[in-house]
């Protein structure tokens, strides 16, 4: 099929007879590239977002390379585009605050740019949503490549979770169960190699996502991030980007309210994590769709969860990946997918899982003998959660979903960290640990605090679950009976800035209510006496940020970044 050069978005740059156009040609001379290295060939960006500050993007500088090496095979011309990187280990208080900025760079660095189609480099968790927001908005032909999960930990003859373990292991550790030694080389084992956490935390959960809405070539989310497939799939997914230059594929042209209706079917099946949810309602959001929690519950209802995966299941990604990964996983859930839409590899979903096969039942389940038969994430709504609340059910003790207790409250987290573990915290196995100030405008951020600690009085008598809530989120690793995301957050006025000490609050996961024993004139009482902090900084993204992000319910975006750029190409400068 021979191409129109002309057709191409970079041609603005480098074709016209002109001084602009001059300029853009000499300096790319002047980087040593000759007309046959880009002329009447489709730039491809290489976004970027290695760091040496994000462990889990390790690889991605030698990546990239390979990357590179498809496009040159399909007859593009490759230029490499750091990106902000999100790396969950490092960054205070959360990269949740800075999702929305690196989806602005993103769409921005898309739009200013000669750019005919980008390689989307992304894994560690907020990166995976930045990145498909930001090339949705930019609406610029974009295809994800995954960073890929790290290799399975070790400690001893015991293989290790990352993130869940760390929890767990943390846990014997304040009980008194696990010494020193121990304690090291759990830490010398967990983080074996490059990659993102190897459980069905939030990046493989969302990369999950992406490959299920068509945003990655098939099979990328799982393929191991150090294994020889993984080069593979860079190369495939540079060669893949040309094509989608050529064929004007953008985003606005094959996602539709069905992509995310399959994406988060995939979230649930997997049992993932929940901050998937609020990415998705935020992805939704930028194609001008409204995914609601409503919609979310109904499908929860009714979809099974069929992945083994660990924190909710035994197995890690490695052998998610070995039984066949993704695609193995929807070939067991057509009947509950739109198989129709379409996906970056120019094939249908249909098509592209057409020849999948699971290759082992343990890890991903038969529908006849699923881990769960639906409701492994649940939305709960009740008094205390008026614009709903989360809860991952399947990693909660089954003891503790119908439960009423006393209210524990801590008002933000430094009070939590330093209150927890003091023996005279008036607490038992049966109270309702509550932690406030920590949603999106509390933290701010809104950060994975919502797995609070046990506390240490309670671990030595060996309770390791309780009833917790909060505004916060969680970790996709963590597990635990965590009532999360609790809407209106407390720093907004919500009702959990009402409650007391003391207080009953009683949840009914298969009821899927939430209720906080307190009448109407006690709560108006309190209302009237509350005075909300001021949480927006005198300057700064900080204050961005906090002026514009919405609640979790509505995803967490910027009010002002909903829907597409109204067109992709800058002026006629
Ligand atoms: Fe990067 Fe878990 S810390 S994926």
């Amino acid at each position: 099929m021979t191409h129109d050069p002309t057709s191409l978005r970079s041609h603005r740059w480098f074709g016209p007879d002109d001084v602009r156009s001059f300029g853009h040609r000499s300096r790319l001379k002047g980087m040593g590239f000759d007309d046959v290295d880009y002329q009447d060939r489709p730039v491809v960006a290489i976004l970027n977002t290695w760091s040496e500050l994000n462990t889990c993007h390790s690889h991605f500088r030698n990546r990239a390379d390979e990357v590179r090496r498809g496009i040159l095979q399909s007859g593009g011309f490759p230029v490499e585009v750091p990106v902000m990187s999100l790396g969950e280990m490092m960054m205070k208080p959360t990269t949740m605050l800075y999702r929305n900025l690196l989806a602005m760079e993103v769409e921005e660095v898309l739009r200013c740019h000669p750019i005919d189609s980008a390689v989307l480099m992304g894994g560690c968790d907020k990166t995976v949503p930045a990145m498909l927001m930001g090339a949705i908005s930019a609406d610029i032909p974009s295809i994800f490549l995954p960073a890929g999960p790290m290799l399975k930990g070790r400690f001893k003859n015991e293989t290790l979770g990352s993130g869940s373990d760390t929890w767990k292991y943390w846990d014997e550790r304040m009980a008194g169960n696990l010494c020193e030694h121990s304690w090291k080389c759990i830490e010398n084992g967990i983080a074996r190699s490059a990659g993102t956490c190897m459980t069905m935390g939030t990046a493989s959960t969302m990369a999950s996502v992406a490959e299920a809405m068509g945003f990655t070539l098939s099979g990328a989310a799982c393929t191991p991030a150090v294994f020889a497939d993984h080069s593979r799939l860079a190369v495939a997914t540079g060669r893949r980007a040309v094509e989608m230059a050529w064929d004007k594929f953008t985003p606005s042209s094959f996602l539709t309210p069905s992509s995310l209706d399959n994406a988060l079917t995939a979230a649930l099946a997997i049992g993932g994590s929940t901050n998937a949810i609020v990415h998705l309602i935020a992805i939704a959001g930028r194609l001008g769709f409204e995914l609601t929690l409503d919609r979310f519950d109904e499908l929860s209802r009714i979809t099974p969860v069929i992945g083994d995966i660990r924190p909710s299941g035994r197995y890690l990604m490695e052998d998610f990946y070995n039984a066949g990964g993704v695609p193995a996983l929807l070939s067991r859930l057509t009947d509950l997918l739109d198989t129709q839409c379409k996906t970056v590899s120019g094939v249908t979903l249909g098509e592209q899982i057409a020849n999948a096969e699971v290759i082992d039942d343990e890890v991903i389940r038969p529908r006849e003998n699923p881990v769960s038969p639906a409701g492994g994430t649940c939305l709960l709504r009740g008094n205390l959660a008026p614009q709903g609340c989360v809860i991952k059910s399947l990693a909660a003790d089954p003891k503790l979903l119908i439960h009423r207790g006393r209210a524990v409250v801590f008002d933000d987290y430094p009070a939590m960290k330093a209150g927890i573990h003091d023996p005279d915290l008036d607490v038992d196995a049966n109270s309702v640990l509550i932690l406030r100030g920590a949603g999106p405008l509390g933290a701010p951020g809104f950060p994975e605090w919502g797995m609070l600690p046990i506390p240490k009085k309670l671990l030595v008598q060996g309770v390791r679950d309780m009833v917790r809530l909060s505004d916060a989120r969680m970790s996709g690793t963590s597990y635990g009976t965590c009532v999360l995301h609790i809407s209106p957050e407390s720093s907004a006025g919500g009702p959990l800035a009402l409650v007391q000490n003391g207080d009953e609050i009683e949840i009914n996961i298969p009821e899927r209510t939430i209720h906080w024993h307190v009448d109407d004139a006690e709560i108006t009482r309190r209302r009237s006496e509350l005075k909300l902090p001021d949480v927006v900084p005198a300057r700064g993204y900080g204050r961005l940020y906090a002026k514009h992000v919405t609640q979790a319910d509505k995803g967490c975006d910027f009010d002002f970044l909903t829907g597409r750029s109204p067109g992709a190409e800058p002026g006629i400068y």
